[in-house]
C-alpha cells in the first residue's frame, strides 16, 4: 500500500500565530482519509496548502512519492469552504466555464452531473439553487479533472440528512475508482462511517492519526485528545 500524499513537519504561521505546526500526516491511495479537529484547529489551513491556495511557511509535502509540484494540482480536485460558482450561469454552464478552462471534453459535464444527481436541473440558474444543490455542484467541480485525490473541507455543510446520506455513498464509492479522499468535519459520527484512517488536529498540531477502529468510541478519543492539547498549549 502506498501513500499519495504525506506531509512532513509543515508549517503554517499567520504572524504570530502558528496555525498549523510541524504536521506530518500520511494519506493512503485509494482510501478515505477523515480530518478532524475542534474550531480554529487548523484543517481548512492545511487543506487550503494541499490545494496551492496558501504557500506553507515551512516543511514539506510530496505527492505520488515525489516534492509536490502546481502541475498536481491536474491531478488533484478540491471543494474549499464555498463553491466558486457563478450564480447567473445553469450548473452546465458553471461547468462549462471548467471544461473550457482545463481543455477538458465536454462529456465530462454529463458525467459528473450524474454523479452528483444534479441532471435535473436544466435551465435553473445556480443563484437560484439550494445550498445543497450549490454544494452538491461544488463537488461535481472538484471531479470534473478526473482528480487522483479529492479534498473536500466540511463537504456535509448545508446538505439534508438525505444528501448527507448520498454524499457518504457517493465518497465510499470513489477509492473503487481510483480516487483518494481526505475530508475534514466536525461531526464524528459521519467521518466514523465514512473514513478508513483520521488523523485529529487541535491547536495547528496533528494529534493523533490512526485506522478507524469501530471498538473505539471516536467522541471519547477526540475529547481526550483535544483535552490533552489544551493541557499541553496550558
Ligand atoms: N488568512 C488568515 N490570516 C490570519 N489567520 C488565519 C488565516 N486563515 C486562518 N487563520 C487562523 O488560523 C487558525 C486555523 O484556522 P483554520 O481555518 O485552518 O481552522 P479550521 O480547523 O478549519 O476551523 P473550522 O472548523 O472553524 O473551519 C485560526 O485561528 C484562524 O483564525
Ligand atoms: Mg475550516
Amino acid at each position: 500500500m502506498k501513500n499519495i500524499l504525506v506531509t512532513q513537519n509543515l508549517c503554517k504561521n499567520f504572524k504570530k500565530q502558528k496555525a498549523n505546526n510541524n504536521i506530518s500526516i500520511s494519506i493512503m491511495e485509494n482510501s478515505v482519509y477523515g480530518l478532524l479537529g475542534p474550531n480554529g484547529a487548523g484543517k481548512s489551513t492545511l487543506l487550503k496548502t494541499l490545494t496551492g491556495m496558501i504557500t506553507p511557511t515551512s516543511g514539506e509535502i510530496y505527492f505520488n512519492g515525489r516534492p509536490w509540484s502546481r502541475n498536481d494540482l491536474l491531478s488533484i480536485g478540491a471543494l474549499i469552504e464555498s463553491p466558486p460558482i457563478y450564480e447567473n450561469l445553469t450548473a452546465h454552464e458553471n461547468l462549462k466555464v471548467r471544461t473550457l478552462l482545463y481543455g477538458l471534453p465536454d462529456s465530462r459535464i454529463a458525467e459528473v452531473l450524474k454523479v452528483v444527481d444534479l441532471k435535473n436541473t436544466g435551465k435553473k440558474r445556480t443563484g437560484h439553487f439550494s445550498m445543497g444543490m450549490k454544494q452538491r455542484l461544488g463537488i461535481a467541480m472538484a471531479l470534473l479533472n478526473n482528480p487522483k485525490l479529492l479534498i473536500l473541507d466540511e463537504p456535509t455543510n448545508g446538505l439534508d440528512p438525505i444528501g448527507i446520506g448520498e454524499l457518504r455513498e457517493l465518497i465510499r464509492s470513489l477509492p473503487q475508482q481510483g480516487i483518494t479522499v481526505i475530508l475534514s468535519s466536525h461531526i464524528l459520527s459521519e467521518v466514523e462511517q465514512i473514513a478508513d484512517h483520521i488523523g485529529i488536529i487541535a491547536n495547528g498540531r496533528l494529534w493523533y492519526e490512526d485506522k478507524i477502529d469501530a471498538a473505539n468510541d471516536l467522541e471519547a478519543l477526540f475529547m481526550d485528545v483535544v483535552r490533552k492539547a489544551g493541557e499541553f498549549n496550558a
